[in-house]
């Protein structure tokens, strides 16, 4: 008896889960009691050497796979929405479980697959599309259960991170790193989708249909990424004991709830100062145990292989779990990270163009300020001001309390 397994796509992802099926395959076989076994690999180049043995199917037509006699399980290891989608409905409309690292076809599509997978009683995995090899869906699906999650905040996109990172401790310029973070393989395949948000936008999604049982409306989600960041404003934060991280949020207020991806501060005293490189961390806020941080590998052949590995006994073993807990549609306000938001980085603007409406709490370079106001008055200097970018500070209170030690410079 064996599980035959299909991976669609054979980049970073799809050579990584292929490779720990074989280097892992005595854990497989006593956790399943049969022995796991690639039976086809969909590629797009049939020109490329791959190191896939012989008795692989290796085809870029997925036909030839959904017509194999026996297929079990499909892992969707490509990117994008389209064809992925399509694929997995023929795989589950099969009676395939399958598992997807694919995060734009999930936060589209999720829900639509969930429902046909329970019709045709097969399940889903899909730890791989949130935070790389940080087991934050199965510790939302599994063992948060009863518990009432009011808040997700994350650092859930490798990349930005890394660049993040690489700006600051080693003076890399932006292009640099991320030359480097696509040469590591933690970068899409276009990197627009990293550094502008999109990825980590995606992410969200799925967490908050995990967390909240919806999907928000995406128009109402604000979504900056972390290209405005500059090596002096990096330099700037550092020296005020700030670092900048680009942090997914969203939180239930009543019946709404409030999401925001974009770069925020945080200072050492935030579990996320300490996240550095293609790490990524995840904090849930739930009302019986209290904040839960996750951190760990958030991109990269390995640690995504390791979230699909899971997620292929997960399945195999699982009753069709695949309902998510629903509640009624609630609505999302477009707000900014976090839940104390008073505080702020801002630049690009003088001090007689923030006055009369915003009063620096301290003045840090020519056009740089730290201000205490609201996301009102924030958003509406931005419109008035183009050049304007802002910064919520996190933990931002503490810069009242300990005002002197965080800043160096008096207005
Ligand atoms: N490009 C993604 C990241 C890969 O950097 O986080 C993992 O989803």
């Amino acid at each position: 008896m064996t599980v035959k397994v299909a991976i669609l796509g054979f980049g970073t992802v799809g050579e990584g889960v292929y490779r720990t099926i074989q280097t892992h395959e005595s854990e497989l076989e006593a956790l399943l009691g049969k022995k796991v076994e690639v039976a086809a690999v969909l590629i797009k180049n049939n020109q490329k050497e791959r190191k896939i043995a012989k008795d692989v199917l290796i085809t870029t037509d997925f036909n030839e796979i959904i017509n194999l006699s026996q297929l079990d399980i499909v892992v969707d290891a490509i990117v994008g929405k389209d064809p992925a989608f399509n694929y997995l409905k023929q795989a589950i409309e099969r009676g395939c479980h399958i598992i997807t690292a694919n995060k734009e076809m999930f936060a589209h599509h999720g829900k639509e697959l969930l429902d046909l997978a329970e019709e045709h009683q097969v399940s889903i995995g899909f730890e791989a599309t949130v935070a790389g090899g940080v087991p934050i869906i199965q510790t939302l699906r599994q063992l948060l259960k009863v518990n009432r999650v009011q808040q997700i905040q994350g650092i859930v996109n490798g990349t930005s991170n890394f660049i993040l990172t690489e700006m600051r401790e080693k003076k890399q310029s932006f292009a640099d790193a991320l030359k480097l973070a696509q040469e590591k393989g933690f970068a899409e395949a276009d990197p627009t989708n990293d550094v502008e948000g999109f990825d980590a936008f995606y992410k969200l999604m799925v967490l908050s249909r995990v967390a909240f049982g919806n999907a928000p409306n995406w128009k109402a989600v604000e979504r900056v990424g972390i290209t405005s960041i500059t090596s002096d404003l990096i330099e700037t934060a550092d020296q005020l004991g700030f670092r900048f991280k680009h942090v997914v949020s969203i939180q239930k207020e009543g019946d709404k709830l409030i999401g925001s991806v974009r770069p925020v501060l945080v200072s050492k005293s935030h579990p996320f100062y300490h996240v550095e490189g293609v790490e990524n961390a995840v904090n849930v806020f739930s009302d019986i145990v209290g904040r839960i941080t996750l951190q760990g590998p958030g991109a990269g052949m390995f640690p995504t292989a390791s979230a699909v590995i899971e997620d292929l006994v997960y399945v195999s073993q699982s009753n069709q779990q695949n309902k998510l807990q629903t509640n009624p549609v609630i609505e999302v306000l477009p707000l900014a990270a976090g839940s104390v938001n008073n505080f702020w980085l801002i630049s690009g603007v003088s001090k007689t163009e923030l006055s009369p409406s915003i009063h620096p709490v301290d003045q840090v370079s020519d056009q740089t300020f730290i201000v205490e106001t609201t996301d009102e008055e924030i958003l509406q200097k931005a419109k008035e001001f183009p050049s304007l970018s802002y910064y919520p500070i996190l933990d931002g209170t503490q810069i009242l309390q300990n005002k002197k030690e965080y800043l160096t410079v008096t207005i």
